[in-house]
């Protein structure tokens, strides 16, 4: 479901309340239903003097959602999570997180999240557990209570055998792993991440997905990017697809399927006779490389056809997926 933007600044279109403690978040009201927005941004912006990182996109992330950018290397997907976490300024636009404008309180919005950046930025100077616990010191939390909770951290992303280890001496996985427990040393209510899964074998991986699903069961609001199609198709509510800046595509990765590819895709092998009879045939296809492709609603059909008429060598049939959504979308050609 897609949240209409009202025009005009997001003061004058987001309601403003207080919740329990105090901070300003955003509610609307659909169906009859109340549902908070932790994340509202309308015409965002952001620019590198004449490069556009970021080019006027307006999205809404909603509480306890999986919300997803993906997109090309390049497509602004880091500008934009900078933006959120409160690292980078905008250049123009409005975005409210929590209710609150990070140009005027970032101290506020950063105490509630919890961020894992792309690039792995651990102190090479103390040990997993020294990471974990000197962070919470950035959120005031008392020692005993950081203690505790480094060990439960540490133990939640299966790495309390390596407590007392130094950053150097850990794999890459187990660095992302780290990371991802840093982000949530001051109990977050949004988590913002970027490329989290970056380099991880499938245990590892699954690892994440597992412990991703179990944050948003506790009611966690997860922002991330991923260059994992699957990834993304299994974890997120909604996605959007950027591309240069912009916003092409909003929605749940079902949907977008279903929209933008169908349901299912024939693969068949590129020969003489295969691209003449599937044009004899008027059968939309089009030419990957030594294959051709064929986007049906009946995989069964296309195959029939093919066989009956086209005398094709090797055939290959598989679901439609956001792989094809976003290649069709972005296209094939490497960016710089
Ligand atoms: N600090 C910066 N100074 C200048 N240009 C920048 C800066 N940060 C990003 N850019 C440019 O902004 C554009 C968007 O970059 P961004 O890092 O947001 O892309 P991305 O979608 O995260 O890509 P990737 O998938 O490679 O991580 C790129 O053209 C990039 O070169
Ligand atoms: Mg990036």
């Amino acid at each position: 479901m897609f949240y209409p933007l009202l025009t005009g600044t997001l003061d004058y279109c987001l309601p403003q309340v207080r919740d329990f403690y105090g901070n300003i978040s955003n509610h609307w009201f659909i169906g009859g239903a109340q549902i908070q927005v932790i994340i509202e941004a309308q015409d965002l912006k952001k620019t590198f003097g004449d490069i556009i990182a970021v080019d006027s996109i307006s999205f809404s992330v909603k509480k306890g959602e999986v919300f997803g950018f993906l997109g090309p290397n390049g497509a602004g997907k880091t500008s934009t999570m900078k933006i959120i976490a409160c690292v980078s300024p905008r250049t123009s636009g409005a975005i409210r997180v929590f209710g609150m404008d990070p140009d005027n309180f970032p101290a506020e919005i950063k105490m509630r999240l919890g961020v894992v950046p792309q690039e792995t930025n651990l102190d090479p100077d103390f040990t997993c557990y020294g990471n974990l616990f000197t962070y919470s010191r950035y959120f005031d939390i008392p020692p005993d209570i950081a203690h505790q909770r480094t060990q439960e951290l540490l133990e939640f992303v299966q790495l309390q055998e390596k407590k007392d280890v130094a950053i150097e001496k850990l794999s890459g996985g187990m660095k992302r792993r780290l990371i991802l427990a840093r982000a949530l040393v001051n109990n977050p209510d949004l988590l913002i991440l970027d490329e989290p899964t970056i380099g991880l074998d499938p245990q590892a991986r699954h690892l994440i997905w597992e412990r991703l699903k179990l944050l948003q069961a506790q009611g966690n609001t997860i922002v991330l990017t991923t260059h994992y199609l699957d990834e993304a198709a299994r974890l997120c509510d909604r996605l959007v697809i950027m591309d240069n800046g912009k916003i092409l595509v909003e929605g749940s990765p079902v949907d977008l399927v279903k929209q933008y590819v169908g349901e299912e895709i024939v693969e068949v092998e590129k020969t003489e006779d295969v691209l003449s009879c599937l044009s004899g045939k008027n059968i939309p296809f089009e030419v990957i490389g030594e294959y051709v492709q064929i986007a049906t609603g009946s995989s069964r059909d296309v195959v029939r056809t093919l066989f009956d008429h086209c005398s094709p060598h090797k055939v290959l049939t598989r679901p439609a997926t956001l792989e094809d959504v976003f290649l069709k979308l972005t296209g094939r050609k490497l960016r710089e």
